[in-house]
């Protein structure tokens, strides 16, 4: 099938590389010439296990071409998906500029039937507003052409993407009743008949659910990790380990063992917007989502658990302390830094006084990039953050190890070399990677999340 991908990020590029490897003839679009150059040039813009090879093999198989070329892009697919960015705007929700421009574009060029799938996250009646903006643009010109619109959100996480999309737990799609949305819904099938081979994957729903799933979906996952937060946070005071607690509620089938680790807050692109896009949603209909606002609170605390927990142990004045941090990215496996538990740590400690050596295996260029915008008033606090070698290199001389991100590379570092070059083995485990009666018998001083009970015999 001939397909179109507006957007070519995170969700655009993946969702165009693995449509090209089951056959599709696909046509990746950008408004960045940054990101169409780097692909054209055989690199890809982000980090993301196995994509690299997959566009490099379909690009060689002439099935996925990216390209700034609006109209063409346009005239090129069948089904046109629209991938965009939805920001939040000022006031939290969904910001739909680039959604809605999308769809200027489409109105304004097509030639014939589209189907216009909405694959960004987008607040319910989104399909409703992308109708209007490409009936608009056709009325402009004054064309009769018929197109579908309809939504299909997708699930992938950062650094399991290309798995994510392959193997996909469920397809969300939904498609209005008309004619047009029928023909619509009977494209959607052929597209995503690879993946229902051995069963069906796909809820077919009407439009506005469908929209709705993403944001619940989310919204669901964020409030089990702050839930999670908050109780870690109990189980430092009464002495018991969030760990232990984890594995006896997680066993029982109803509750399950996803997303249920403590540690110092969730980030990325996602969570953090889609929870506030939702009870912008519920305000707009006059409704508060009481259990969503506590979810956005607790994390915006959590992210302050490690300063906390630092800032007790050596005081709230850090002048002259130096702290090693191993991870920046929000989570392992991308560079991406949105929204990153780092980036509130790191002004903490560098507000407090302190100076900080960091390190991450793959996302030092875009924490340069993006701690020189957190950062632009304050030149001086930028100054005291050294970017390290490797994970030992940021240890020299630190009063304390901080650990923000769960790498694998961080699981099982030679503990004698840490102790060696930290100026005293105080280590702070924003991840619950290390097991406290271990720490103990290798005389680190632990510090982990919701983790007391075991640290407290070392006391
Ligand atoms: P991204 O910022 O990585 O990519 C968006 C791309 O769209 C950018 O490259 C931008 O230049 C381009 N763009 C903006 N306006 C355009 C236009 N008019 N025409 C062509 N290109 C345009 O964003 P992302 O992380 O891929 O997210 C895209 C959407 O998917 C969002 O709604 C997000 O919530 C959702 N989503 C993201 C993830 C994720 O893990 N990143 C997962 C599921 C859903
Ligand atoms: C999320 C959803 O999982 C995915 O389905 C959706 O399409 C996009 O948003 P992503 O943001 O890539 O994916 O990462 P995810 O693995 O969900 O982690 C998000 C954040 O939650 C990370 O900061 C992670 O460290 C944190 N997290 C996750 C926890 O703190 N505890 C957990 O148990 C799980």
């Amino acid at each position: 099938m001939k397909i179109t991908i507006i957007g070519t990020g995170y969700v655009g590029l993946v969702t165009g590389a693995c449509l090209a490897e089951l056959g599709n003839d696909v046509f990746c679009l950008d408004v960045d010439p940054r990101k169409i150059d780097i692909l054209n040039n055989g690199g890809i813009p982000i980090h993301e296990p196995g994509l690299e090879e997959i566009v490099a093999r379909n690009r060689a198989a002439g099935r996925i071409q990216f390209s700034t070329d609006i109209e063409a892009s346009v005239r090129h697919g069948d089904v046109q998906f629209i991938a965009v960015g939805t920001p939040p705007d000022e006031d939290g929700s969904a910001d739909l500029q680039y959604v809605l421009a999308a769809a200027k574009n489409i109105g304004k060029y097509m030639a014939g039937f589209k189907v216009v799938v909405d694959k960004s996250t987008v607040p319910v009646g989104t399909a409703d507003r992308v109708s209007a903006a490409i009936s608009a643009e056709l009325a402009n010109r004054a064309a009769t052409l018929e197109f579908s619109v309809v939504s299909n959100p997708e699930f992938l996480k950062e650094g399991a993407a290309v798995e994510d999309f392959m193997r996909p737990d469920r397809i969300v799609i939904g498609c209005d009743q008309t004619p047009q949305g029928e023909k619509a819904r009977s494209q959607m099938k052929k597209l995503y008949a690879p993946f229902n081979r051995n069963h069906e994957r796909t809820f077919w729903m009407d439009v506005r659910s469908a929209e709705f799933t993403k944001y619940a979906a989310n919204a669901m996952l964020a409030t089990r990790i702050s839930f999670m937060n908050e109780l870690a946070n109990l189980a430092d005071h009464v002495g018991a380990d969030i760990e232990a607690v984890r594995h006896g509620i997680g066993s029982d089938p109803r509750i399950g063992h996803s997303f249920l680790y403590a540690g110092c807050g969730y980030g990325g692109s996602c969570f953090p917007k889609d929870v506030q896009a939702l009870e912008r949603t519920a305000q707009d209909y006059g409704l508060n989502l009481l259990i969503l606002q506590a979810v956005e609170a607790v994390n915006a605390r959590q992210k302050q658990v490690l300063g906390n927990k630092i800032q007790q142990r050596f005081g709230e004045n850090l002048s002259g302390r130096h702290f090693a941090i191993w991870g920046l990215a929000f989570k392992p496996n991308t560079d991406d830094m949105r929204a990153a538990s780092s980036r509130v740590l790191l002004g903490e400690l560098l507000r407090a006084g302190a100076s900080v050596a960091v390190y991450d295996p793959v996302s030092m260029q875009e924490a340069k990039r993006v701690l020189e915008l957190d950062f632009y008033d304050a030149p001086e606090l930028l100054a005291s953050i050294r970017y390290a070698a490797n994970p030992m290199d940021a240890l020299v001389d630190a009063d304390a190890l901080a650990i923000v991100t769960e790498w694998k590379a961080f699981r099982s570092p030679d503990f004698d070399e840490v102790k060696a070059r930290l100026k005293q083995p105080v280590i702070f485990d924003g991840r619950n990677l290390f097991e406290p009666t271990v720490m103990t018998e290798l005389g680190i001083e632990y510090h982990g999340i919701g983790r007391s009970v075991l640290t407290r015999a070392d006391k």
